[in-house]
Formats: structure tokens, sequence, C-alpha cells
């Protein structure tokens, strides 16, 4: 066990041991979307080479679904333009693990609701904006209303099917001029009947005239939204977070040595990509192995998930990518560093800068 296993602070209450196989996969089926949303990392980065996932390629890491507690079919990108999302999807079906992922929900047809109820277990459709013209100023396409079509049908198929499966939230990205609307994304949630209600994810940048709209210029005004947000819920009896907690929440967890909240993630799950590449998290840039080229069991027991692994909590190893850890969860929402990244010439797992940025 290294020394950073043994770091135990109840302040923090983070376990850090080494399970003995991940209990949790993300993957990215495809590193595609057929959106370019403004706020988006696709919109200013992109990664290396476009690709997803055959059916075939899958089949490389379904052992591993026999040891696996959870599995995310997303990461970065959009997973349902993997061609063979279905057969991929019906092949995690055979074993025994909880499935989530995100969407945008407008490519959700009959055939992929048909696939989904009764079995995924959590979906997250992502919706930015509940007007026709807010929808696609931050989309980027007129398409509010497809997406609305699709969680009506998404929504009488589990009817017929007596089933709460998929359970449902709804996905708002809090933005200086996108809170408010914050509201709305309640009503949308209690309309289309979201049983995990509304996640706020607080907004980082990613290019050039978008940093103004960061929550860190105006934490005031964010956290006057989120408390709107969470009376507003509690009358309507949806769930509702802003995730990782308040800005206060967050910021008095974070180690000010580290810059992020002590962080679990490399102790307990891997997160991979279509061309093979495994991280030892959704927001880092090392990698640790590629699954086409090693076994699984070399990756987790290996050395350089070991070195990451050092550099995670101990801020005198401290990794590049932790410094400016941007994981949801555990990354600071008021320090620049870990939310600008409008001129960062490249980004988590290999992405680069659009030349036309
Ligand atoms: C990158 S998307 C990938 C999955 C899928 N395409 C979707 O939109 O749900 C994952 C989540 O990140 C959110 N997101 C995208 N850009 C963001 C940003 N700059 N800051 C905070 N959240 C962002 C999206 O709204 C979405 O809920
Ligand atoms: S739908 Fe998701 S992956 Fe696609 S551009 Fe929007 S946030 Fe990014
Ligand atoms: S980058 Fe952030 S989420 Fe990833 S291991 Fe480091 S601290 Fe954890």
């Amino acid at each position: 066990m290294s020394e950073v296993n043994e770091i135990t602070e109840p302040k923090t209450a983070v376990d850090i041991t080494a399970v003995e196989f991940p209990k949790h996969i993300d993957i990215d089926l495809s590193n595609k979307c057929n959106l370019r949303c403004r706020f988006c990392h696709l919109s200013f980065l992109e990664p290396e080479k476009w690709q997803q996932l055959s059916y075939d390629q899958f089949l490389e890491i379904a052992p591993v679904l026999e040891k696996v507690e959870s599995i995310s079919l997303f990461s970065k990108y959009e997973p349902l333009t993997c061609r063979d999302f279905i057969p991929i999807f019906d092949k995690v079906c055979e074993y025994d693990v909880e499935t989530y992922f995100s969407t945008n929900g407008i490519l959700l047809n009959d055939d992929i609701i048909n696939a989904l109820v009764g079995r995924l277990t959590y979906l997250t459709v992502s919706v930015t904006g509940f007007t026709r013209e807010s929808y696609a100023k931050n989309m980027s396409q007129d398409r509010l209303e497809t997406v609305r079509e699709n969680l009506a049908k998404l929504n009488a198929a589990k009817k017929a099917a007596n089933t709460i499966y998929p359970k449902l939230r709804i996905t708002f990205v809090g933005m200086l001029d996108t809170l408010d609307e914050l509201c709305r994304s309640l009503d949308f949630a209690a309309e289309f009947e979201a049983s995990e209600g509304v996640r706020m994810t607080y907004f980082r940048s990613y290019g050039e005239g978008m940093s103004e709209y960061m929550p860190l210029n105006e934490p005031e005004t964010v956290a006057a939204a989120i408390d709107e947000a969470t009376a507003y819920a509690q009358r309507l009896g949806i769930s509702f977070e802003s995730i990782g907690g308040t800005i206060d929440e967050i910021e008095s967890d974070v180690d000010k040595a580290l810059g992020h909240r002590r962080c679990n993630l490399p102790w307990k799950t891997l997160s991979l990509q279509p061309n093979g590449d495994v991280y030892p998290c959704a927001v880092a840039y090392t990698t640790v192995g590629n699954f086409f080229e090693n076994t699984f069991d070399e990756i987790w027991g290996g050395e350089k998930l070991a070195a990451f692994r050092d550099g995670v909590n101990d801020p005198d190893k401290l990794n590049e990518d932790c410094r400016q850890c941007s994981h949801c969860r555990y990354g600071s929402v008021l320090d620049p560093v870990a939310n600008d990244f409008s001129t960062a010439g490249r980004y988590f797992g290999g992405m680069k800068r659009k030349q036309s940025n």
C-alpha cells in the first residue's frame, strides 16, 4: 500500500484504498457529437481522430463487465452517435451491472428507446434552454421539439412496460447568461416526470468569449440562483442538485495545497476512450494503458497508474492533471486554473485545440 492510501482525514471522509479491480468504468463509445453546444469543449477542441467502437471492439472489454458494479456508457461525447450502440448495450445487459449514460436526447429513436426501457438504470438528458430560441442558441440547433417528442415517447414506452427504468434526470449548464432559465429546468423535469430531478453543472470555459460567463466571475449571483432553484424544487417536489454542492460547500472542501477536493477516483475507477486509451479518471490527460494492447489487470496493477495515484492527493508530487482538476465533483468552481481553459492548447482525454480557434 502506498503512503497515499493511508491518508485518512475525517473532514473529507474519502476512502482512498485501491480495490482489487475497478468498481466502475466509464467509456466513450464514440468521440463524436451531432451538436456543437456553445459551452462544450467540442466547440473549441477535438480528439486526435474521430472514432467509434464497433461491437467486435467492445467485446475486448466485455470480460470486465463480470467484475465491475457499474458502467457509464459515455464520458465526454455523445454516446448515441455510436453506430453499434444497440448491440453494445444488449451485450452490457447480459451482465449484472448498473448502467448509465448522458445524452442530448436528439438521437433517441424508437429502436433505442425499446432497447433502453426496463433495462438502463439511469438516463440523463442535457437541456440548456427551454424556449426554441434559447435552446438553439445554447445547443447549436433548433431541436428542442425533437427532444420533447423523444422524452414523451420514452415515458409512454416506460408506462406501457410498467417500469421506472431508465430513471430520468435533466442536466443544465449553469452559466451567468443561462441561470435565468434554471427554474424552467425544474418545470421541464416535472413535465417529463424525471424521477431524478435536475442537476446543474458549473460552467467551465473552453474558448474565446466564453470566460465571462463562468460562475467564478459572480459567485453571489450563482449562489442566489441555486437558492431560488432549491426553494422552487421543494415546492414542486422535485430533486435539485448543483453538482458537487453549493459553491460554499465545494470551496470549503477544496484542499488549498492541492487545489481540488481529496479524490479517490483512480483507486476505484477507470475511464476509457474509443481508441483504447485508458485514463485514471474522466478528466485526466495522462494515459495509463490501452485496452487493445494491455489487459485490465496489467493496467490496474501497473506502474503508470501507481505513479499517477501518488500524485493525486500529495501536494509535493501533484500531477498536472490534478492541479487543474476540472472534475465536476472534485475540482474548484472559483479557481481560474480549474475553470478557464479558453486558451489551453490541449485538454483532457487527448483533445487538442481546433486550428480554426
Ligand atoms: C460533454 S456532455 C457528453 C454527454 C452528452 N453529449 C450530453 O450532452 O449529455 C456531458 C455533460 O457535460 C455538460 N457540459 C458540457 N459542456 C460543459 C461546460 N463547459 N461546463 C459544464 N458542463 C458542461 C453537458 O451539458 C452534459 O450534461
Ligand atoms: S450534446 Fe453533449 S457532447 Fe454534444 S456538444 Fe452538447 S454537451 Fe457537448
Ligand atoms: S484530475 Fe481530478 S478527478 Fe482526476 S484523479 Fe486528479 S483530482 Fe481526481
